[in-house]
């Protein structure tokens, strides 16, 4: 046990470092942030004027010296996800670490072997099962009133809304297109739903059909057509080892009726509903039912701050953290497992 506040240093301190994961550590009263390392002027001067964090770094690897930091808060883009988290790692930091953990199946054990040898705690930061709606129906999944939940179709499509930063759409940066930033989301949403069984079997395709072309206009902004090289619609079929399976179809541009469609559909033996909608289907004494759940009435959670409150606690209590890495393993290699399908045109055997 310590007495001293735990400290903690981000790794990337743009968009969601400073919209989301700071004042999740603000909230937090044995907690200081007391570094960042990003390159970007504005981050720093941000990080120092707006949140009063007191030591700023270009190089990441001048933040990991500081001895008195205990966590390590990854918020850069996805491929340096790998290296930070093991260096950090090899540091004798705790890493909680932005989605996707890694872009490769390689990483992410590289990153799960860091983490054993280190003996610190390593998660990735799956936000939507922190949320009360992700909550509410995990427990009643696991109380079983949906009986076995054999098949999912999980959707992270938007319409017109691609993130236009490079962060998100230049291969080097992110590893991949909406199945990397949005389709993680909904496959480790749902696989957690089903117990996280493990994988058996991958196909899938994508595609880059719309973001290439001039004449499509995103809701976010322009982005850049020459340098776009991820998909911007990918879709899978996963089978695990035990028969189950899901669907998953993710874009960023899709030509679809409503603006965003973030959902999955769960089919149980015993009842099925669509996530986050709050009504389930059954069957009782022969008749139909609809039942609704009032998920507006249970108390607001900031799914963020959530996250990072129960790693901090798993931290200071030296629990295991509730996002596995071995369950993060088993998304990358669904995810890699679509890219891989899509290039060789073959069902991906694991
Ligand atoms: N969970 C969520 O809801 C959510 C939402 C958005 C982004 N993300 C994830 O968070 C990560 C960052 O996304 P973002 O939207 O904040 O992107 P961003 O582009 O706004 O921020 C990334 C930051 O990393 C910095 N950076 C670049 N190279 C670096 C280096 N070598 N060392 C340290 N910092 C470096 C950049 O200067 C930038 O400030 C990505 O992995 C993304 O997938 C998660």
């Amino acid at each position: 046990m310590k007495g001293k506040k735990y400290c903690v240093g981000f790794i990337g301190f743009g968009g969601i470092a400073q919209v989301c994961h700071i004042h999740g550590w603000k909230k937090l009263n044995d907690v200081e942030v007391i570094a960042v390392a990003d390159p970007s002027e504005e981050a720093q001067r941000r990080a120092k004027e707006e949140f009063g964090i007191p030591m700023v770094f270009n190089d990441y690897r001048k933040l990991l010296e500081v001895e008195e930091i205990d966590i390590i808060d990854i918020c850069a883009h996805n491929t340096l996800h790998f290296p930070a988290t093991v260096d950090s790692l090899k540091a004798g930091k705790h890493v909680i670490c932005e989605k996707p953990l890694a872009v490769s199946v390689k990483e992410v054990e590289g990153m799960i072997k860091a983490s054993k040898q280190a003996g610190k705690k390593l998660m990735a930061a799956q936000h939507q099962r922190f949320r009360k709606e992700s909550v509410v129906v995990k427990n009643m999944i696991d109380n079983g009133i949906f009986g076995e939940i054999y098949y999912a179709i999980a959707y992270a499509l938007r319409r017109r809304s691609l993130p236009a930063r490079p962060t998100f759409i230049k291969k080097e940066l992110s590893g991949g297109g909406p199945m990397f930033d949005i389709g993680v989301h909904i496959l480790d949403l749902t696989y957690w739903f089903m117990g996280c069984p493990k994988v058996h079997s991958v196909k899938g395709a994508t595609y880059t059909k719309l973001a290439k072309r001039k004449d499509i206009k995103g809701l976010w902004g322009e982005w850049d057509r020459n340098t776009y090289d991820v998909e911007d619609f990918a879709s899978g079929f996963i089978r695990f080892v035990d028969g189950r399976s899901i669907s998953l179809t993710c874009s960023f541009l899709a030509n679809m009726e409503k603006l965003e469609d973030f959902s999955t559909t769960l089919f149980g033996t015993e009842a099925g509903m669509r996530w986050p909608d709050g009504k389930i289907f059954t069957e009782k004494n022969g008749v139909l039912q609809d039942i609704e759940i009032k998920i507006e009435t249970l108390p607001d959670v900031a799914p963020h701050h959530e996250e990072i409150k129960v790693f901090f606690e798993c931290v200071k209590k030296d629990k295991e953290v509730p996002v596995k890495p071995e369950e993060s393993l088993e998304v990358i290699k669904m995810l890699e497992g679509i890219y891989n399908s899509a290039k060789t045109g073959k069902e991906i055997l694991f």
